[in-house]
């Protein structure tokens, strides 16, 4: 799959732009309001005149975030010139030039062709990573999801305040640029992905159509192995089968394995695992939901397509890491064969859990697929995702992802990955007396803890599930759908997490050469 929108370089001129009366100029002012000679040089004296009278007229600051648009500017053959400011660009290195690419795509109006000149005041340099930022920054923005819309956007693309469908980024070394943004594009086409899958009605991707599409890795070097519910009742996936018993589909297992570590001395190189919930829909089961709203429920699979996303973003920019990827594919559906209050199952792990409310399905679905992760492949860590339990969206809105752990280094790293993507997770505590209230009278556990502290219990089950293995459990039932329009996502779905394991992945956990 190929990034929707094409994105050029080129240097700092516009001979070859294409830029015409119906095209968008985007250029950059700081806060000293200084034209630069190199803009000046481009600009012309008669477009610098008129940029200098239009922040004139408007009084213009150029803070960091400000935007003026001059229609139609004298002296340029040009239908708009965006001026962006970016305040006194000390704050340089805080500049968050994903977040800025995607605001600068929604000041084109309804320009056909845009250039973007990266250059700015002379204290204000943007290397090939910013501008390889900014590219991701107008992917993300670009995507829609209106495959099921009769009326499509022109050409796939948009008119109003959205992007034009030729782009270029003029920048001092356009080599060095579009070798980063190649990277680049191999994470947004992972968050496409992700948001995709998500968005997709549950009529359509049930999991047997899920674990198809995250067959479609293997084009990327990923290897693919599909469990069915035969195989899944061999193993003893007993806690996962409980749930997806009440659905007319089946349910699936995928795991994904990309080898791109080189192996050291013979012997390979540990995996790191991630391992998502994919509920595709979740009605709550015998414990039925109430119909309000019941429609965001096809997003629960959200951390199983956050995983595929993940493991296709690592694919295409040829991580150096060995990496897994698992996904629990199931329905949860009321019938009268379904799961009830009162069952007790056997995991995987030959725990016994007590079903008490056959709604908190998502950990009874991840508590197997974490055991067999942990037994299978003996990862140096696992990293969960799932939309876990209305209660973090209680404690944390949908700004940050809860994140829970047993391992203090990985927690800070999947902090320090969140800082740097804006994929923000928020660390909440587990404990022995948490652990406490899911102790069964029946049972080795329940399957819920009270009303109170409702996603902390629900960490503390999957908690009973990972060994020794260090472990990071991201609550995403906040941030991963039902999402606030941003910079950088106007979708349902926004595809959270892709972004942050990659850099995760990137930062700590990939060979040097
Ligand atoms: N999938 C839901 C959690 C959810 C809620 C996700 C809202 C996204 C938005 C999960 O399976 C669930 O139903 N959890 C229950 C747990 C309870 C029964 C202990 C909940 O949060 O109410
Ligand atoms: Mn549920
Ligand atoms: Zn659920």
């Amino acid at each position: 799959m190929a990034a929707a929108l094409k994105i050029g370089f080129a240097g700092l001129n516009l001979e070859k732009s294409g830029l015409d009366k119906r095209g968008a100029l985007v250029v950059f002012l700081g806060d000293d309001l200084e034209v630069s000679a190199s803009l000046r040089k481009i600009l012309g004296a008669a477009g610098t005149a008129t940029l200098k009278r239009a922040v004139e007229a408007e009084q213009f600051k150029a803070k960091e975030r400000s935007s003026l648009v001059i229609s139609a500017p004298q002296g340029l053959e040009v239908g708009r010139l965006v001026v962006v400011g970016i305040g006194s660009g000390k704050e340089q290195e805080q500049t968050d030039y994903v977040r800025l690419g995607g605001a600068i795509a929604g000041l084109l109006g309804s320009a056909t062709v845009a250039s973007i000149l990266l250059s700015g005041p002379s204290k204000w340099r943007v290397d090939a990573e910013a501008a390889g930022d900014i590219a991701l920054g107008l992917h993300l923005r670009h995507y829609r999801f209106d495959k099921y819309k009769s009326k499509k956007r022109e050409n796939g693309h948009g008119t109003k305040g959205e992007t034009p469908p030729s782009l270029t980024i003029h920048v001092e070394d356009p080599t060095a640029a579009k070798r980063a943004v190649r990277a680049r594009e191999a994470v947004a086409d992972g968050v496409v992905l992700a948001r995709d899958l998500v968005n997709e009605p549950p009529n359509v991707l049930d999991p047997v159509e899920f674990a198809k599409r995250a067959k479609e890795l293997e084009k990327l070097g990923v290897e693919i192995t599909i469990l069915d519910e035969k195989q899944l009742t061999k193993i003893g996936m007993r806690a996962l089968l409980g749930v997806g018993q009440g659905s007319e589909k089946e349910s699936r297992v995928v795991i994904m394995r990309w080898n791109g570590a080189k192996a050291k001395k013979g012997a390979k190189a540990q995996p790191v695992a991630f391992i998502g919930k994919g509920v595709v829909f979740d009605t709550g089961g015998i414990s039925i939901k109430p119909a309000q709203g019941m429609e965001d429920m096809k997003g629960d699979m959200a951390g199983a397509a956050c995983v595929v996303g993940l493991m296709h973003a690592l694919a295409a920019r040829k991580a150096k890491v060995n990496a897994i990827g698992a996904i629990g594919l199931v329905e949860n559906m009321p019938d009268g064969n379904a799961q009830r209050p009162g069952d007790i199952v056997t995991s995987l792990s030959g725990q016994t859990i007590e079903i008490i409310n056959t709604d908190a399905e998502g950990r009874l679905v991840l508590g197997d697929v974490l055991w067999y992760v942990k037994e299978t492949y003996q990862p140096s860590f696992m990293v969960d995702l799932a939309t876990l339990t209305g209660a973090i969206l209680i404690a944390l809105g949908q700004e940050y992802a809860g994140l829970f752990s047993n391992d203090d280094t990985l927690s800070e790293r999947l902090h320090a990955a969140g800082q740097a993507t804006g994929e923000g997770v928020w660390r909440l505590p587990l404990g022995a007396a948490y652990d406490k209230m899911i102790d069964s009278k029946f049972a080795d556990m329940k399957n819920t803890g009270g009303r109170f502290g409702g996603s902390i219990t629900a960490a503390q089950f999957l908690k009973r599930f990972v060994g020794d293995t260090p472990w990071a459990h991201l609550d995403i039932a906040g941030t991963a759908m039902s999402s606030p329009e941003t910079d950088i996502n106007k979708s349902w779905a926004s595809g959270w997490g892709v972004r942050l394991l990659d850099r995760l992945v990137a930062d700590y956990y990939e060979d040097r050469d």
